[in-house]
């Protein structure tokens, strides 16, 4: 029998500054990770004042982790220390795996009205794959499939499978699904996980009902994240809805259209040993990699 998952909890992104000073909204990070293993952070960066977006992030080592870089409006330039140089424009997405390391900038460009959006998520890397060669998957926009599903729902699929279309980003340790959905006023959009995989859903515009059941979700509140809201659990822009267990979540956009993120991974288990950008198991760890990256023996692949 299928159960459909019911949302555990709810809270909406908060103001932070990152980099050089890009002031961004952070719907998760070191606080709430070990509650959404294996991804660590979700960072939204959309904004329509450049000074709050142009000072970018210069050059920073990365260990350990995979970035997962969506961008929506306005370019993304990306350069690194493998010699990597481009622009992530509107629509496309950089799949970064870190592994043993790599130091990297990544500097936000508006469009022509000033305007840049998209989304940072971090994911973590098992002990086993932590020091793996760095790669990346870089997917432009016309090659993210876009499926419309019979409820009416409209996916963009980055990684993962709808209706038996798979997102061009495979083979990730974290068996990750990533997709953009977008479901208009007054339909609906079902889709199986898989049991044991952490699943949210962050809100880019619009609300919806992310939860058949419609608890009042004060009553599972277990952080201090909560916001008030309708007793019923209708979710608007910037909330981070994380689900409970079951395999499948079901998605209604009653009283309005709804665009989201819906992710999901396999849980990773292990300890978390996080400083900045790096993230490993031990303190040990950490502090190699900083002694490394101090002394220029940081970068291991060629
Ligand atoms: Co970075």
């Amino acid at each position: 029998m299928t159960l459909l998952r019911s949302i555990r909890e709810v809270w909406r992104s908060r103001p932070t500054i990152e980099g050089a000073g890009v002031h961004l909204k952070r719907a998760f990070g070191n606080q709430e990770a070990p509650r959404l293993d294996p991804f660590l952070l979700l960072d939204d960066f959309r904004s329509d004042d450049p000074s709050k977006y142009l000072p970018g992030f210069p050059w920073h080592p990365h260990r350990g982790i995979e970035t997962i870089t969506y961008v929506l409006e306005g370019d993304v330039a990306h350069g690194d220390s493998m010699g990597n140089r481009g622009d992530i424009s509107a629509g496309d997405i950089q799949w970064m795996t870190a592994g043993s390391g790599i130091v990297h900038q990544e500097m936000p460009r508006g469009n022509a009205q000033g305007r840049m959006g998209g989304f940072q998520l971090w994911a973590n890397l098992p002990a086993s794959h932590k020091m793996m060669d760095p790669r990346y998957r870089d997917v432009k926009r016309s090659e993210i499939p876009e499926v419309s599903t019979e409820g009416g729902a409209k996916v963009k699929v980055v990684s993962g499978r709808v209706n038996g279309v798979q997102g061009p980003v495979r083979d990730i340790v974290t068996d990750p699904e990533y997709l953009d959905v977008f479901v208009p006023k007054g339909a609906g959009f079902t889709h199986p996980v898989k049991r044991g995989h952490t699943v949210f859903a962050y809100v880019v515009e619009g609300s919806a009902y992310f939860d058949q059941g419609r608890d009042p979700y004060a009553r599972k509140e277990v952080g201090r994240n909560y916001f008030d809201m309708e007793r019923e659990c209708l979710c608007g822009p910037e909330s981070l809805v994380h689900y409970g267990e079951g395999d499948a979540v079901s998605i209604t956009a009653e009283k309005a259209a709804v665009r989201f993120l819906l992710v999901s991974g396999k849980p990773i288990g292990e300890p978390v040993a996080w400083y900045g950008p790096i993230v490993m198991n031990t303190s040990e760890e950490i502090r190699i990699a900083f002694e490394e990256y101090r002394n220029g023996t940081f970068i291991k692949h060629r």
